[in-house]
């Protein structure tokens, strides 16, 4: 039932892998020290509090019993985590409310569009920002409130509305407190992009329907097993080495649709975590087949940059035949078993192109799966980010465009 990364594809071998075994060790002793700073996702799996897990199950409970709406706003680590769980697990389910996501972006179309929804469901919203001052949800945040004020009442709102935010710091916390919203923290020692198996990720995933012990269970079992750090080490080692062979570019391939959102959150983790001082590898994401037939060519023939992490589903969680009508090859195979002919396909034509593939395989599809997957990325990028020498929990570039981006709105 676990997670299986390989890097025996790659080209990379075991001396060369060992070649970093000092910098990745070191990188592990740092991150299980308990001395850095922003790492208190390490151990969140294994000392997560009981309590606190209770408050954001029975909380999710009384927002499914309230609502057939739940409105998240947040942006980056505050958004990408929950949204990634979701849509792995399969998306929003019948019998549970829609979870909508906004202040992801600032189109005026997306947020009407979900300001019209509020006049026809019973929603509830929850607002999700560290530093509650973060422009996107802070802009839908008091945009779905005045709607939600109009429908409910100022009381009737501050009943349906939830926070998760610093324990301290910020406008959002001093709101929640006069406000009296019920709120969670994000705990000051993990950063937003290792903020998933916080309330940040558990609480929308819960309210959607996802058996959230289980998903940290995944987490607890990996952070229990030191085995896993080799594994994470040695992905991490794996990237280091082909980035120096001027492979600066890892593509994460899919072939289930459900993981897209995984992939974005992968692109947050390592590009936020990894690009600053002028390094880093891009990271991509392709989801398969249909980009085989866009970025197919370039993948085969094209620059040799870049490098590939395939994702493998062994059992898709549905799967189904494809009718007779459709004549040879197809008839009487199943989606999933073709699906499966052009994974090896593609996988075995791009070995032969010279082109590195890592694959990552997963059993099925299931809370306790996304678990070992969150939490071995999480690691493996918080080493090979300390194996380029760059800090994993900081970035610095987002606050520069940010502070431009202010002065912009203030000459409005
Ligand atoms: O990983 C990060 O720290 C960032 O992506 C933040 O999550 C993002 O900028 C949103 O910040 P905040 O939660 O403070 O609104």
């Amino acid at each position: 039932m676990d997670i299986k990364a390989d890097i025996s594809r790659s080209g990379v071998t075991q001396s060369q892998i060992d070649g970093y075994s000092r910098k990745t060790n070191d990188a592990m002793d740092r991150l299980w020290s308990g001395e850095e700073d922003f790492t208190g996702w390490v151990d969140l799996p294994v000392q997560h509090n009981e309590e606190a897990l209770e408050e954001v199950l029975m909380t999710a409970a009384e927002i499914q019993a309230k609502c057939d709406c739940f409105i998240v706003a947040g942006i980056g680590g505050s958004y990408m985590g929950a949204r990634a769980v979701i849509e792995a697990l399969g998306g929003n389910r019948p019998g549970y409310p829609e979870v909508i996501f906004a202040g992801n972006n600032l189109s005026g179309t997306y947020h009407k569009r979900i300001i019209e929804k509020i006049r026809n469901r019973e929603t509830c919203m929850c607002i999700i920002s560290k530093s509650g001052k973060t422009i996107e949800p802070l802009a839908a945040f008091s945009l779905i409130k005045e709607s939600m004020r109009q429908k409910y009442g100022e009381k009737g709102a501050a009943k349906r509305i939830y926070a998760i935010t610093d324990e301290e710091k910020g406008v959002l916390r001093k709101e929640v407190r006069r406000e009296g919203y019920q709120s969670f923290i994000v705990p000051a020692d993990i950063g937003g992009r290792y903020s998933v198996l916080s309330a940040v990720g558990l609480l929308p995933a819960a309210v959607a329907g996802i058996d959230v012990k289980r998903l940290i269970k995944g987490a607890e079992v990996m952070a229990k097993d030191p085995a896993w750090d080799t594994d994470a080490a040695d992905y991490a080692a794996a990237r280091n080495v082909l980035r120096e062979r001027g492979r600066i570019i890892e593509v994460f391939e899919f072939f289930e649709p459900s993981m897209e959102y995984f992939g974005e959150w992968l692109k947050q983790l390592f590009g936020e975590s990894e690009g600053k001082e002028g390094k880093g590898i891009y990271p991509e994401t392709l989801s398969f087949t249909r980009d085989l037939h866009s970025m197919g060519q370039f993948l085969q023939e094209g620059n040799p940059v870049l490098f590939e992490t395939v994702f493998r589903v062994d059992s898709p969680s549905e799967d189904i035949m494809i009718p007779a009508s459709a004549g040879a090859p197809l008839a009487g195979k199943t989606f999933g078993q073709i699906n499966r002919c052009i994974t090896e396909g593609v996988i075995s034509a791009h070995e032969k192109a010279g082109i590195p593939v890592i694959t990552v395989d997963i059993p099925e599809m299931n809370a306790f799966v996304l678990g070992q997957l969150i939490y071995f990325f999480e690691l493996s990028c918080a080493v090979s980010a300390m194996i380029m020498g760059v800090d994993p929990f900081d970035q610095p570039g987002v606050e520069k465009y940010k502070k431009e981006a202010e002065a912009e709105i203030n000459r409005l």
